[in-house]
């Protein structure tokens, strides 16, 4: 009779027939009302998750590095560190990675411009960004830590102290690193409490 039976019914607004015109506008500002707060509901869930893997600290900071480097750095550099062959360097057993902090901070502060040597193999595509602009020194720190911690690597940590210490030693320094410049660099110049 209400016209309203093949409709679905939602469930906190159905209450049909108690006052007869009244009811089909009760039943669409039902379905609105559901309908939009489920949608609020999830892309604010979604939302909350997109952002959880970048800025939720995790108790664990192993845990912490490792999201940090699916997020920031496996599409390249692949989860377990391999690169990927001609295009992407690996990580996993790369001698940058476990060597001097102040260079490995470079790469990332500044980024890194090709070409560069990982294991006797040439690498030179230009494509990775700098991340300094982008991460601050605590998250700098997680990633890096994790990659010297992975994949078989037994290198030191790296604080936070010693990332900011190298944004200071190279602030007002916008362009990449070439490898020769990284090189060429006094290993210890702007990381002096780099733990054994
Ligand atoms: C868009 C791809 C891309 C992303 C994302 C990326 N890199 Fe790279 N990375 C490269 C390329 C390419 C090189 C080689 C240098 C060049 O060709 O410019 C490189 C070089 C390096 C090197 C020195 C060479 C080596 O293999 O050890 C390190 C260390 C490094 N990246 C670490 C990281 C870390 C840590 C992250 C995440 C915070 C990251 N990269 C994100 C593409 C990327």
């Amino acid at each position: 009779m209400i016209g309203q039976a093949d409709k679905p019914q939602p469930p906190a607004a159905a209450t049909p027939g108690e006052r007869g015109r009244a009811g089909p506008w009760l039943i669409v500002a039902g379905v609105v009302v559901a309908f939009g707060s489920l949608w609020l509901l999830l892309s604010g869930l979604g939302a909350l998750g997109g952002r959880a893997a970048d800025t939720q600290k995790a108790s664990d900071p192993a845990t912490w590095g490792q999201r940090l480097y699916a997020h920031y750095c496996g599409a390249c550099h692949g989860a377990d560190g391999q690169g990927r062959a001609g295009v992407y360097p690996p990580l996993a057993q790369s001698e940058w990675v476990v060597g001097p902090v102040a260079r490995l901070n470079r790469i990332m502060l500044q980024g890194p411009t090709g070409p560069y040597n990982v294991n006797g193999v040439r690498f030179s595509n230009d494509t990775m960004p700098a991340f300094g602009q982008q991460l601050d020194d605590e998250r700098i720190a997680a990633i890096l830590t994790y990659t010297r911690s992975s994949w078989g690597h037994r290198a030191s940590a790296i604080s936070a102290q010693q990332v900011a210490a190298t944004r200071l030693a190279t602030r007002g320094r916008a362009a990449p690193w070439t490898a020769m410049e990284l090189m060429a660099l006094p290993v210890d110049d702007d990381a002096p409490h780099q733990p054994k």
